[in-house]
């Protein structure tokens, strides 16, 4: 039998175990999926320790992600390396990938939304907003980047390059207007907490993508279906960044709608 898990700290609530076992059960793969709650400290520990075990390959999530891209046993491949953070690791090869960079495109993909050329602002400048930056920056025409911590964009944007700027959460209704795709990728909309930024100015223009998925449906995409924009919630994402850890384990198609399924009917 294959082993998997996800480490993280907090873990209990990660929803990749349901995904992963449901995708292995429709592949008719005899494998498991576990979540392990490791401390700070122990991360190198784990790996080694998993590795040790014969567990094939590991998901890591928060706050280990960047921890894992520095471990020198571990090579960093494609937009791992760029970015300085891995979130799916195969255990034989010892390779760690990025896939929430691949996830974020994909997801926008999927709804139909094209990104070549399109105006791009992104709210947040934590983990996923630099995912999302990294996944989009290649084909879209300009990105915004707009974060309570202004310093925290400009940073980020500096590090995508000449097409990003970073300003702060005030005074962004312009961008907003201007644009043609909004990313929501801060934690606010959990909760049912209001948009981190006002809505009104979303346009039946926009595709509107809220990577948050509990709940489903965000105070932010109720808003922007109201004004006629295209949404795109965080479970489409979610699934799409499991599908490719999964594709890099198993080489086999992932069965997505399976996945997607599974998720929804939890949430
Ligand atoms: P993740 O890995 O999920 O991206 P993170 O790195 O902690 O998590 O980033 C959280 C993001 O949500 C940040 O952009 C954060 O803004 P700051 O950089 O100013 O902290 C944003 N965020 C969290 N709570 C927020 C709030 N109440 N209003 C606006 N932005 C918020």
């Amino acid at each position: 039998m294959q082993v998997y898990g996800v480490i993280g700290d907090p873990v209990e609530h990660s929803l990749s175990p349901p995904m992963h076992r449901a995708a292995f059960k429709s592949l008719g793969i005899d494998a498991d999926y576990s979540r392990f709650r490791v401390r700070k400290g122990n991360v190198k520990n784990a790996i080694k320790g998993s590795k040790s075990l014969g567990i094939d390959g590991l998901n890591i999530t928060v706050p280990h992600k960047e921890t894992v891209a520095n471990l020198s046993e571990i090579e960093k491949v494609a937009s791992a390396k760029e970015i300085g953070a891995i979130n799916t690791l195969d255990l034989h090869s010892m390779k760690g990938y990025n896939t929430d960079v691949i996830g974020a495109r994909k997801a926008l993909e999927k709804s139909g939304t094209k990104i070549k050329n399109k105006k791009v602002v992104i709210v947040g400048a934590g983990g996923a907003a630099r995912a999302v930056a990294y996944g989009l920056a290649d084909k879209a025409l300009s990105l915004d980047i707009i974060n309570r911590t202004a310093e925290k964009a400009i940073k980020l944007a500096e590090e995508i390059g000449d097409k990003a700027k970073g300003h702060s959460l005030e005074y962004n209704e312009e961008l907003i207007v201007k644009a043609d795709i909004v990313v929501n990728a801060t934690s606010v909309g959990m909760k049912e907490e209001k948009s981190p930024f006002p809505v009104d100015y979303l346009h039946s223009n926009l595709t509107v993508f809220d990577l948050v998925y509990r709940p489903i449906e965000t105070h932010l995409l109720r808003e922007a279906k109201k004004r006629g924009a295209k949404t795109v919630d965080g479970v489409s994402m979610l699934v799409l960044q499991g599908a490719e850890s999964l594709d890099i384990w198993t080489g086999e198609k992932p069965p997505i709608e399976v996945m997607e399924k599974k998720i929804r009917n939890i949430l």
